[in-house]
């Protein structure tokens, strides 16, 4: 196929927050949009994959001001910093073919030119609005959009808020946006397009607030000082400024737009289904062919936040069980349309029992084989027997199926499509027993075909996995001796391409077993330590506010003493037994529950502080006269104890007052 006639295929993400770390629920629709967009390369298609970050808002400017740095420092830490979204996507093996950020000069510019256009147009006026706002999602709301009094996206509180600002003419293109939802395949999952029109549209579509003049960090509204854009407009419009929309630093825009599809998370489906169609049709451009609207993964059925200490990070993931793993668990797992319950137990399974009991046995097995039957080439013999069709016929139409369902963005079905195959060509070879025939050399013909028909599966089905786990498939392709020309999309549907004298080349487990115990607990350590780190650092004892006269201060005998003898009390985890001299002559005895905090020795001859008037205790059958005095405090929710400690220059029995 020439350049020109190749077909065009344009696929977005969000454009990402780049308020905190992205965590593994933002990697997913990312890897999403990775497979789908290597897939139609794989399928010959002329690809554009963008994604990006959207970096201006309230809720950065507010986070900055609270790092002490300027927004941009800020957000360029989290974009391009070390572990940042740039690194990230890197990592992770994301090929997209541009990144936009908001902040990006010829976007700022461009904005600014649509804001003046739609204002032109009329589908832009000035107003002023009363409203609902929730700060964190920057979002003015309408009494009835309120769940509960709360925010309906993130629940939070919100407050009465006027301000002057521009409105965009909404309610002027509900009809058609309706008619979008309701008559057309532009919004799927179907279940979403009635959420859409039960809870938006039909409620009655309100003009949109599109400017802010409460913070600076935005697009300034360029003829009227003092508003900024507020962030919708500025994000949605990235899909089209990175082509080159109002600005000189693309050129691909009559090449990509429309773009064949949006994926978006579900909370943002509105603004891709309701805002970006009604903002299109204002500067009548064409609108997007499709808006996919994924669902979250979640963790105990809540949303991941980073408040909630259950962040999961997909560096450590992707160090602790590899990034193709990772990639293919996020696929692999959750239908892409629903929310997922992501947890740590689910992602070992299924690296153990597909990645490294079907897949990785299937290409170590079937190497070693050929290694050890044949010295690792296959002799040109083949005799064809029992089980040999119905493995090939499975394999023969799996391509066709997978991409059935990939068409429809169903990543799980078509991974389960591939993986029938796999699981299939394992059985094959108990049905055929390979160390069976290997015993008589009259059934070498056999057992070449036996081995031509395994190395042929996994080449098909590593050739279909290439959108999902593509290095990892680069590895199969060398240990099965395929070489590039038997890697693509169209010999993926034809059986025998694979030379049928191959040389085959075992090397390393591709997935290793994961040792699920150790793995669990290493998690559970990062995760306790995590939420350690989420407590505040210094915590000290309340205050308290009952007053307690002087003279009743006065009647509790102070004194410095020093230590004699310290031992710990038998039988007792905590106790340490005091031998002390309190400047009487007799030695006082004081039991103290400080062993955690300090070992005997480093107390001798220590001058602490006691108070000697308290009635004796009796402790695991020991008496205590009296008590030792300690700083307590509480640090990343460790508890900490400092004895008071004073000069040893005062004398024991000295009071302290
Ligand atoms: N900046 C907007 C998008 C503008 S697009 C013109 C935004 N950014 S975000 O960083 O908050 O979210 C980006 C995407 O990550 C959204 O699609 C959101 O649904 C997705 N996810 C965030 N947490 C998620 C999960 N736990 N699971 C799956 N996706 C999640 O919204």
């Amino acid at each position: 196929m020439c350049d020109t006639c190749k077909k065009k295929f344009y696929i977005t993400t969000p454009i990402y927050y780049p308020s905190a770390k992205l965590h593994i629920g933002h990697t997913y629709c990312t890897v999403a949009a990775d497979a789908m967009a290597r897939y139609k390369r794989l399928q010959g298609c002329d690809v554009m994959f963008l994604t990006g970050t959207d970096e201006h808002g309230q809720k950065i400017e507010e986070k900055a001001k609270a790092a002490g740095v300027t927004p941009q420092q800020f957000v360029d830490n989290i974009v391009t910093g070390e572990k940042g979204v740039l690194d990230l996507w890197k990592l992770m093996n994301i090929s997209n073919d541009r990144f936009i950020r908001t902040t990006d000069d010829y976007h700022v510019a461009a904005i600014q030119k649509i804001f003046r256009k739609m204002y032109e147009n009329g589908d832009i006026y000035k107003g002023s609005y009363k409203g609902k706002y929730c700060t964190p999602c920057e979002s003015f709301w309408t009494e009835s959009q309120l769940k509960d009094g709360k925010c309906p996206d993130c629940g939070g509180e919100v407050h009465d808020a006027q301000e002057e600002a521009y409105f965009f003419r909404l309610s002027k293109y509900a009809g058609r946006v309706r008619k979008l939802l309701t008559e057309t395949d532009f919004l799927e999952p179907k279940s979403r397009v009635n959420e859409m029109v039960n809870n938006f549209i039909d409620p009655g579509l309100e003009d949109l607030c599109v400017s802010r003049t409460s913070f600076t960090w935005g697009v300034p509204v360029d003829f009227d000082p003092g508003h900024v854009v507020y962030v919708w407009i500025d994000a949605l419009f990235n899909y089209m400024t990175a082509l080159g929309f109002e600005n000189d630093k693309y050129d691909d825009l009559s090449k990509f737009w429309p773009a064949d599809v949006h994926f978006v998370g579900k909370e943002i489906v509105r603004f891709h289904s309701i805002i970006w169609p009604a903002m299109l049709m204002s500067l009548d451009l064409p609108l997007p062919k499709k808006v996919y609207g994924h669902g979250w993964l979640v963790m105990d059925g809540g949303k991941m936040s980073k408040s909630k200490g259950n962040v999961v990070d997909p560096y450590v993931l992707a160090e602790m069980f590899g990034v193709d793993a990772l990639r293919f668990f996020l696929l692999r797992t959750f239908p892409f349309g629903s929310d997922g319950n992501f947890s740590n137990e689910l992602l070992i399974n299924t690296i153990n029992i597909d990645l490294a009991n079907d897949l990785g046995n299937l290409v170590s097995r079937t190497t070693a084989m050929v290694e050890k039957y044949f010295g690792g080439t296959l002799p040109a013999e083949r005799a064809a027997g029992e089980f040999d069709e119905s493995l090939i016929s499975l394999v023969s139409g799996l391509r066709d199926r997978v991409e059935a369902q990939m068409e429809k963005f169903q990543f799980q079905n078509a991974l389960e499509e591939i993986f029938k195959c796999i699981q299939r060509a394992n059985k094959y070879i108990d049905e055929t027993m390979p160390w069976a025939l290997a015993k008589d050399e009259a059934n070498k013909a056999r057992l070449a075909t036996v081995m031509y028909n395994l190395l042929e599966t996994i080449r098909i089905c590593a050739t279909l996995l290439l959108p999902f786990i593509p290095a990892s498939c680069e590895k199969i392709f060398a240990q099965i001796g395929a070489g590039a020309d038997v890697q693509t999309w169209d010999t993926a549907n034809v059986w025998g391409k694979l030379s049928q004298t191959v040389t085959v080349h075992k090397g390393d487990a591709i997935f290793p077993r994961v040792d699920a115990e150790k793995a669990l607990a290493k998690l559970e350590e990062l995760h306790q330590e995590q939420l350690k780190s989420l407590l505040p650092a210094l915590e000290v004892e309340p205050y308290l506010t009952e007053k307690v006269d002087f003279d009743t201060f006065c009647k509790s005998d102070l004194r410095a003493v020093k230590v004699k003898a310290c031992e710990p009390v038998k039988k007792s985890d905590k106790l340490l037994k005091f031998t002390l001299d309190d400047g009487t002559g007799t030695d006082r005895q004081i039991l103290s529950g400080i062993h955690k905090f300090y070992e005997p020795d480093e107390l001798l001859g220590k001058t602490l502080v006691a108070i000697v008037n308290l009635p004796p205790r009796k402790m695991m059958g020991l008496e205590s006269c009296g008590m030792l005095l300690s700083a307590v405090h509480t640090e990343k929710g460790e508890e900490k104890l400092h004895l008071v400690m004073v000069d040893d220059s005062i004398p024991a029995g000295a009071k302290l007052c």
